[in-house]
């Protein structure tokens, strides 16, 4: 009897996705790690967004011929629970690309960001800023990433299972490129991870992660070439019923990402305090000594680290007067303030604790905050994202950068 195969269609669509998702995974590294005032960052973010279109345009191809592959046999060797598994690990991958972009215009459009495809006109934005849209969608935005990176893993371990139990790998067990798109996409995840603080353990990463995939196929391989376990023809009932379940258990967690990783949420949690008057110099320029203290000259070391460490800084606060709070609060004015009493944000109890203790910016105790924060100060939900500040020649940089940015209009 001939076997179903995938239409040329569902070939066609499937490598499409595959190779339109990598490239914006790509691109959405270059985004990530680009200067926040750099001018190079919007046109990483338009394109962004084109590609992020155009990938939108063939998941909606590839999910409609969907249906139409209810009867697409397994490839010969691959069992029917193998292939009912690989077909919904694509298939909820797929819906989550589809929700990307949607998610991603509203993050953007509550930040008052201009969505631009690439080189085209900008799209007129339906709504204002909107500190809870844009901290929600923000949380599902980065949150869609680490659910897809859930079930990549998810399929480079059944790859691996396949292999070493049936011989089959990539190609057989998942729909048209999907396999390539989930290799390609793990392997430039773990380059990405291992570059963020500085390029060296890059290509090590990579070639440990190479290495350990070609050994699992070789020893697949060696185990298979002339054996050919039975099959069993029918898909069981269990297999039904557990595949979708475990797919969607597995991006389920991968929501939790942001929150494990960045200990960002989906919302605002926590308490807002405020500090008593004339402590906190938002309400009125604070008479504390470190506020009266003059930034000193920008030196060519301090502009080092502006490029390599301030700018994450800027990435989560803003320092003009009034501006919006981010990820953290605005600091505006920070130097001689109570901690955790910047009004309109909400602080972990830990931050606004330290304040009712007494805590009170100044050079050292910023110095010792970013040395460490999650040490120093154990429940805070500040990272930096370059990584702890032990080096006090790099602190005093970073507090003289952050006091003229700051204090400006503070100075006698
Ligand atoms: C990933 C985002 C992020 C980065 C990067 C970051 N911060 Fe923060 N920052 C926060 C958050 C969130 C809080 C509030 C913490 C809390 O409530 O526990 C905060 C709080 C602070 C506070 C206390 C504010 C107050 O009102 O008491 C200071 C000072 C501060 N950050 C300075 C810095 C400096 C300097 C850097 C760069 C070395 C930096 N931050 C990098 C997110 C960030």
């Amino acid at each position: 009897m001939p076997q179903n195969r995938y239409g040329v269609q569902s070939q066609l669509a499937g490598w499409l996705v595959a190779l339109l998702y990598l490239a914006h995974q790509q691109l959405t590294v270059l985004l990530a790690r680009s200067d926040r005032f750099g001018p190079l960052r919007e046109d990483y973010r338009g394109w962004h967004y084109l590609l992020g279109s155009v990938l939108l345009g063939a998941i909606i191809w590839r999910l409609l011929l969907w249906r139409r592959e209810a009867d697409v046999a397994p490839v010969a060797g691959v069992t029917p629970a193998l292939h009912n598994w690989g077909r919904w690990l694509a298939l909820v991958a797929y819906v989550l690309i589809l929700a990307a972009p949607f998610v991603g215009i509203i993050y953007a459009w509550a930040d008052d960001l201009k969505v631009h495809l690439g080189p085209l006109p900008a799209l007129p934005s339906l709504m204002g800023r909107d500190r809870d849209v844009w901290m929600f969608t923000g949380y599902f935005h980065s949150g869609l990433g680490f659910m897809l990176l859930v079930l990549n893993l998810a399929a480079i371990v059944t790859t691996a299972y396949a292999l070493l139990r049936h011989g089959k790998g990539l190609l057989a067990i998942f729909p048209p490129g999907y396999g390539v798109q989930i290799f390609i996409g793990v392997a430039s995840t773990v380059y990405a991870f291992t570059t963020f603080r500085s390029p060296e353990p890059g290509p090590r990463a990579l070639a440990i992660f190479g290495g350990v995939c070609a050994l699992v196929w070789l020893i697949g391989w060696l185990i298979h070439r002339k054996r050919h376990p039975a099959i069993k023809p029918q898909l069981g009932g269990f297999s039904r019923v557990a595949a979708p379940v475990a797919a969607i258990s597995l991006a389920a967690l991968g929501a939790y990402g942001p929150h494990a990783l960045f200990k960002v949420t989906p919302w605002p949690m926590g308490e807002k305090a405020s500090g008593p008057p004339g402590v906190t110099s938002h309400l009125a320029v604070a008479d504390h000594p470190a506020a009266r203290v003059m930034a000193s000259a920008p030196t060519p070391f301090e502009n080092q680290v502006r490029d390599e460490t301030y700018k994450w800084c800027r990435f989560c606060h803003t320092v003009e007067k009034n501006g919006p709070h981010l990820v953290g609060p605005n600091l505006h004015h920070i130097f001689g303030q109570r901690a955790g009493t910047v009004p309109g944000f909400t602080y972990t109890t830990a931050m606004a604790d330290a304040g009712r203790k007494g805590l009170v910016w100044t050079d050292e105790r910023i110095a010792w905050f970013i040395a460490d924060p999650q040490k120093h100060l154990p429940g805070t939900s500040m990272i930096v994202s370059s990584g702890p500040i032990p080096d006090p020649a790099v602190q005093k940089a970073v507090i003289n950068l952050l006091r003229r940015e700051t204090m400006a209009d503070a100075a006698p």
